[in-house]
């Protein structure tokens, strides 16, 4: 394998979030993120209560290369001093991942640089070996607005899908019940903070598909057992109390805690039967970013003897030093560069799984 330093500019759009990344690989081996610029969109689309696509296509046209301007400028490079370029080919919003990918063509195109087309997906699922080196084989889960899946992360390209959700994403579930609560988006961090005052046990919640075998995962029963809960208790007395909002977080947020807590215990059940080495849980996603749901996969990890692997939180969400990364693994396994630069709305990681059947409102889930 060639050692030699390896740097690489990163470029991701497939969301909300425009972004621009550059990350070098030393000749140690250590890899080192020398910029990471985010340009969050949340404010041109907070009135809609979910992005709307062509909003973010067209934020992501105007704001991109500023971006890509401001990640060189902060690592103190020039585009002529970068080995490579990587940007998310899907899946996503397909007006905005393409922009990223004529951006990057333009780029590609203009410098004489080598371009590598990424999945957004296995930009998360590679993370962990950017951050703690993480040797393959590891399981994933991947608890985000947009996705929510185990995988099996065997190599740079090669993932094995145990499960995932047939619905919503849990972010998903997270912002609607916000929403139906009358809390401010994203809900994930609100409906945290009132779960944290409020008592999980008033209220009965179900646990959904924890009476079937295997790894797929359903959020959208939640939300509706909260809509029915908060109409029943408005039809008694005409209004919901702060104490009520607190209840009904707590309850909604423990039902997904002990969902996702269970469907992990199985994954790494599955991880430990077919990998040799020590097993290790990484998480990736925003919901990753909730206390109580990573206490609780904490303690699945401990009871099973796996590695409980939390990369920070801005290297969780989207961003764009995770596609340069990724562009960097591929180029060193010796992938060819630009085999996968259509942009792809859709674009499952493995492709033997089952097809998923739900999609959500942040754009087409793999
Ligand atoms: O990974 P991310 O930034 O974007 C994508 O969806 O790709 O995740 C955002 C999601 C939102 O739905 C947000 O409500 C949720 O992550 N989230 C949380 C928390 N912080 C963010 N959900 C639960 N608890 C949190 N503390
Ligand atoms: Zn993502």
């Amino acid at each position: 394998m060639d050692m030699a330093a390896l740097t690489y500019l990163g470029i991701e759009s497939s969301c909300d979030d425009s972004a621009a990344a550059v990350v070098r690989l030393g000749d140690g081996g250590m890899p080192e993120i020398l910029s990471s610029v985010v340009d969050g969109q949340a404010a041109l689309h907070a009135a809609f209560g979910g992005v709307v696509p062509e909003i973010a296509a067209r934020a992501h046209a105007e704001r991109l290369d500023h971006c890509v301007d401001r990640a060189l400028a902060e690592a103190g490079l020039s585009l002529a001093a970068v080995d490579g370029i990587a940007v998310t080919s899907g899946p996503g919003l397909i007006g905005g991942v393409l922009s990223g990918v004529m951006l990057a063509k333009g780029l590609a195109a203009g410098s004489g640089k080598p371009l590598w087309g990424v999945n957004h997906l296995a930009g998360h699922a590679l993370t962990p070996r950017l951050t703690d080196g993480l040797a393959f084989p590891y399981l994933l889960l991947l608890v985000s607005g947009g996705h929510c899946q185990f995988l099996i992360v065997e190599g740079v390209d090669r993932f094995h899908r145990l499960g995932g959700t047939i619905d919503d994403a849990p972010g998903e579930a997270f912002d609607k019940a916000a929403k139906l609560l009358g809390l401010a988006q994203p809900g994930g961090p609100v409906v945290e903070a009132e779960a944290a005052l409020g008592d999980a046990g008033r209220f009965a919640f179900p646990r959904p598909l924890l009476d079937r075998p295997g790894c797929d995962l359903s959020f959208s029963g939640l939300k509706t057992a909260l809509l029915r809960t908060r109409d029943a208790l408005m039809a008694q007395k005409a209004g919901i109390t702060v104490q009520d909002r607190r209840d009904l977080c707590a309850g909604f947020q423990a039902a997904v805690a002990d969902v996702l807590a269970e469907k992990t215990r199985r994954a790494l059940a599955i991880h430990q039967d077919i990998a040799d080495g020590p097993p290790a849980l990484a998480v990736a996603g925003g919901v990753a970013a909730n206390r109580s749901i990573r206490a609780r996969l904490e303690t699945v990890c401990a009871s099973s003897g796996a590695r409980f692997v939390a990369p920070p939180l801005r290297l969780c969400t989207d961003n764009a030093a995770m596609i340069a990364w990724a562009g960097i693994e591929q180029a060193r396994i010796g992938l060819p560069p630009g085999e996968e630069l259509v942009a792809r709305p859709r674009w499952p990681l493995d492709a033997n799984a089952a097809p998923m059947i739900g999609s959500g409102k942040k754009g087409a889930k793999a």
